[in-house]
């Protein structure tokens, strides 16, 4: 039956590639209320595929935003359930004029990392392109009546604005969202000839601060010297947030952190890395972290700060002499298990005031946060996927934690007491929330042809 599947989606092929290029055609911009409409067109769009898939049960769910896809396939009550999880909302575009092609004009060029071509347009990896895969595999199963689990999707609108709505339909819907496993496709693998399974992500905690200084904007030369700037206040109070160590000085935040023994470390530090090719995509001359960490343990293991938008003052055209009254910074803190990010947000604001000069007012605003996630490997949910991709590919997967975040996953766990599978496709260079967002071919293809082995597989697992 795989088989004749294959050959399905093989002759199938560019009608795939074709209807994804439709999804990707609409602007779900899920941040900019301006396309509220075609977030709700985009999520008809989904609907429409899953019914084309011969879902039972399609649904869209209205939510106090953007509404939650849900489709429905029982096959039989005693096959276990998988609950597939994505998000159809993207990312705004800009700066858009960084883009090759436009944003929303799906086109396939070639690539160096992608030979075979990458079809480029926002969302194409993040996340259309990958829950597209899914749809398109149960396809595939259901033109045969060959589903050998019964499925369930839920594909959101609102990942990129932090799934607040998403987390109360989970609360509401208990029951309908059942499951054995939940999976997703939403993260990378190392490369396409060494594949990977997500194993963690990090957790998020997302602030943004205000320094205020005089009552208005003033001459810099009249009051030049004498009355606190608030961008020059701002850029120390952020420079001194982390020693020569690149160790972050907040007090307490580490104290939570997971300690990682050396055994564990050395053997996430033999998945392959290659630094200079990593420099070279980047374009940088040297990288930059933590002391006494590996860059794959920068990214996975040890939290960060970093500042995601800075503004204050005169940015138009030529020079305007002015003192600004305030300054604006967005910080993130990629968070690691332990670490709660209520508590983290709390330590930053209390932080970040007491070090603000009596010359200066500060306020913290926080915004989404989310928690870290380690998925378990010691399961059949996850050996599904293990094996699923070692047939696919040819090659056994590496587990690897991620640096990224999904804050639904630790929910999933908590609201519905059900854990994930983070059987992503995309590679980190892809672009993702980048100008020039692209999804290898080869990849859109390969996560369709390894969908059904997982199926396959985890049926065969849950067999009594
Ligand atoms: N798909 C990403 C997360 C991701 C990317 C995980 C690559 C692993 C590898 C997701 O859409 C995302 O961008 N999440 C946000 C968090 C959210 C609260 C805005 C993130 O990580 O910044
Ligand atoms: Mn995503
Ligand atoms: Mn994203």
């Amino acid at each position: 039956m795989i088989e004749k599947i294959q050959s399905y989606i093989e002759e199938n092929k560019e009608r795939f590639l074709e209807e994804l290029k439709e999804i990707l055609r609409i602007p779900s911009i899920s941040a900019d209320p301006a396309y509220k409409e075609d977030v709700q067109r985009t999520a008809e769009a989904v609907a429409g595929h899953l019914r084309k898939a011969n879902m039972d049960v399609v649904e869209i769910h209205p939510t106090k935003g953007h509404p939650v896809v849900y489709g429905e396939k029982m096959v039989g009550a005693d096959l276990p359930t998988v609950l597939v999880y994505g998000h159809y909302d993207v990312q705004p575009p800009d700066p858009l004029e960084l883009w090759e092609s436009g944003p929303f004009e799906p086109v396939v060029k070639k690539t160096d990392l992608h030979p075979q071509g990458a079809i480029f347009a926002r969302g194409s990896c993040d996340d259309k392109g990958q829950v597209f895969m899914h749809i398109k595999a149960v396809e595939a199963m259901m033109a045969f009546d060959a589903l050998p689990c019964n499925v369930k999707f839920m594909i959101e609108g609102e990942e990129e604005v932090g799934s607040d709505n998403l987390e109360i339909f989970c609360k509401e819907n208990k029951d309908k969202l059942k499951c054995d496993v939940i999976l997703v496709s939403d993260t990378s693998i190392i490369a396409n000839d060494v594949p990977s399974i997500t194993v963690g992500l990090r957790g998020l905690s997302y602030v943004e601060v205000e320094v205020t200084g005089p009552n208005k904007d003033l001459h810099s030369g009249v009051y030049g010297g004498a009355v606190a700037n608030p961008v020059n206040i701002l850029c120390n109070m952020i420079a001194s947030l982390m020693d020569e160590n690149n160790h972050i000085t907040i007090p307490g935040f580490y104290d939570d952190v997971e300690v990682i023994s050396d055994e564990e470390r050395a053997a996430m530090n033999k998945a392959p890395f290659d630094l200079e090719a990593y420099k070279k995509d980047l374009d940088i001359a040297d990288i930059r972290g933590e002391k006494g960490y590996t860059t794959l343990e920068r990214t996975s293991i040890r939290p960060t700060l970093d500042v995601n938008g800075i503004w204050g003052g005169y940015i138009g055209e030529g020079a305007k002499t002015v003192l600004p009254a305030k300054a604006f910074a967005k910080i993130s803190m990629r968070l690691v298990p332990h670490q709660d990010p209520h508590k983290i947000t709390n330590l930053f604001a209390k932080h970040f005031k007491s070090i603000a000069p009596k010359s200066v007012r500060v306020e913290v605003r926080p915004h989404h946060g989310g928690e870290p996630v380690v998925t378990p490997t010691d399961t059949p949910e996850y050996q599904a996927a293990h094996e699923a991709m070692a047939t696919a590919f040819g090659k056994e997967p590496i587990p690897q934690r991620s640096g990224g975040s999904i804050p639904i996953v630790a929910l999933f766990e908590e609201v519905l007491g059900v854990k994930t599978v983070l059987m992503g496709f995309g590679l980190d260079s892809d672009a993702i929330h980048s100008p020039n967002e692209h999804y290898g071919l080869f990849n859109f293809y390969k996560g369709i042809e390894t969908i059904p082995h997982y199926y396959f597989n985890y049926a065969k697992m849950k067999e009594k």
